[in-house]
């Protein structure tokens, strides 16, 4: 064995940033949060994605010690903070109203919590305000009076104001929701930028899955209190665990069919191999990965369908199919030579390759 295999071997294993055990917590007979476990390590920058109403904001206060679950644990650089207030958790929290002080200045707003806090002379005060403020490129606005800024401006300050404290959790709720699409995106940049220069851990909640990839290394995607997958966002694009994620995040066509005997008939006379118990399945493939044309390779599967419908979408073309069952099949191709233009009613080939596919059990998730 070589000197650094052995080394790799027998090193203990990171403690998480964030360990979240069987967390559980009602709102009188509703279940928000509901048995979510996870573990975030240190310098991740974690999405917490899922539609409205699904429990996101619910477990961003529970981390940061807004709310206290009903069952579970929650560890922070390896101690156990569940029934610790938000003042002696090493976490801050970014809502998604700024929640500046209105009749403060900016230098004000962000030295607030360092004078609270008690632990620094003035001048130091100073120093890693103005450096707060560097980080979020406000440093010509730290005299001016909170409520004479603009809405990306005040986002900045409230950032800042998280900052100064050097949380080793950052939390951030929709933080970037209220901003214009172009700030959002600059904003986006922005935090990337400052969570590789300051290298701590972030948790980011949102319902934009653009933001939730462009922003995170790993994406928890929450279903009705669940983490449904837990995952890079890579994996939760290509690798779908459920049906809920393979719909929530990106396009998808999902086919309904059954399997029987390790074999699955999807109509449209198309059988294929997958393991499993009998019964209703759910097959999900991503449009872009349907090709047109006949498969030669073997490796994937071919069926006739009508073009019913096509759109040019700038960069791509979305092709809709009906099959010979009346199924719907949605296609989007890059590649095609400009000005291609099919006739509607024109029956083409369609393939795919079937490890490009997901078979999900129906009724199993
Ligand atoms: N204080 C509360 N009392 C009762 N029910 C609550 C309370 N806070 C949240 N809920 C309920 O718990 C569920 C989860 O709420 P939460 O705010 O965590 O959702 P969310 O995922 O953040 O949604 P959004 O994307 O709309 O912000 C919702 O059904 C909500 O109505
Ligand atoms: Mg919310």
């Amino acid at each position: 064995m070589s000197y650094v295999a052995a080394m790799t071997e027998f090193q203990p294993l990171t403690t998480p940033a964030v360990r979240l055990s069987a967390l559980r917590l009602s709102f009188g007979a509703h279940l928000a949060v509901d048995d979510v476990s996870l573990d975030i390590l240190p310098g991740d920058f974690v999405a917490i994605l899922g539609p409205s109403g699904c429990g996101k904001t619910t477990l961003l206060r529970l981390l940061g010690g807004f709310l206290t679950p009903d069952q579970g644990t929650i560890e922070i650089d390896g101690a156990d903070v569940t029934s610790q207030g938000p003042e002696r958790r090493p976490t801050n929290t970014v809502f998604q109203g700024y929640g500046l002080f209105p009749h403060m200045t900016v230098r004000q707003n962000v030295s607030y919590g360092l004078k609270i806090a008690g632990r620094s002379t003035p001048a130091e005060i100073r120093d890693q305000v103005d450096q707060a403020l560097g980080l979020v490129r406000m440093n010509d606005f730290a005299e001016r009076n909170s409520r004479a800024l603009s809405g990306g401006q005040q986002q900045r300050v409230a950032l800042a104001r998280a900052l100064v404290m050097r949380p080793h959790v950052l939390l951030l709720d929709e933080s970037l929701a209220a901003l214009d699409l172009k700030l959002r995106h600059q904003m986006q940049d922005e935090l990337r930028r400052i969570h590789r220069e300051i290298g701590g851990t972030f948790v980011f909640v949102t319902h934009d899955q653009n933001e939730a990839f462009f922003l995170a290394n790993k994406v928890a995607v929450m279903n009705k209190g669940r983490i449904e997958q837990f995952a890079a966002p890579s994996d939760i694009y290509h690798r779908p665990s459920t049906r809920f994620v393979a719909t929530f995040v990106g396009e998808a066509n999902v086919i309904e069919g059954r399997r029987e005997n390790g074999t699955v008939m999807i109509g449209d006379g198309q059988f294929l191999a997958s393991s499993g118990p009998d019964g209703p399945v759910e097959i999900m493939i991503r449009p872009e990965d349907i090709r047109l044309g006949k498969d030669v390779s073997g490796a994937a599967m071919t069926l006739r369908a009508t073009l019913i419908d096509q759109v040019f979408q700038g960069s791509f073309l979305k092709l809709t199919f009906a099959g010979e069952s009346g199924r719907h099949y949605v296609a989007t191709l890059n590649d095609e030579p400009r000005g291609t233009a099919r006739a509607l009613g024109e029956k083409l080939d369609l393939s795919w390759d079937i490890g490009r596919m997901r078979v999900f059990d129906k009724g199993a998730a």
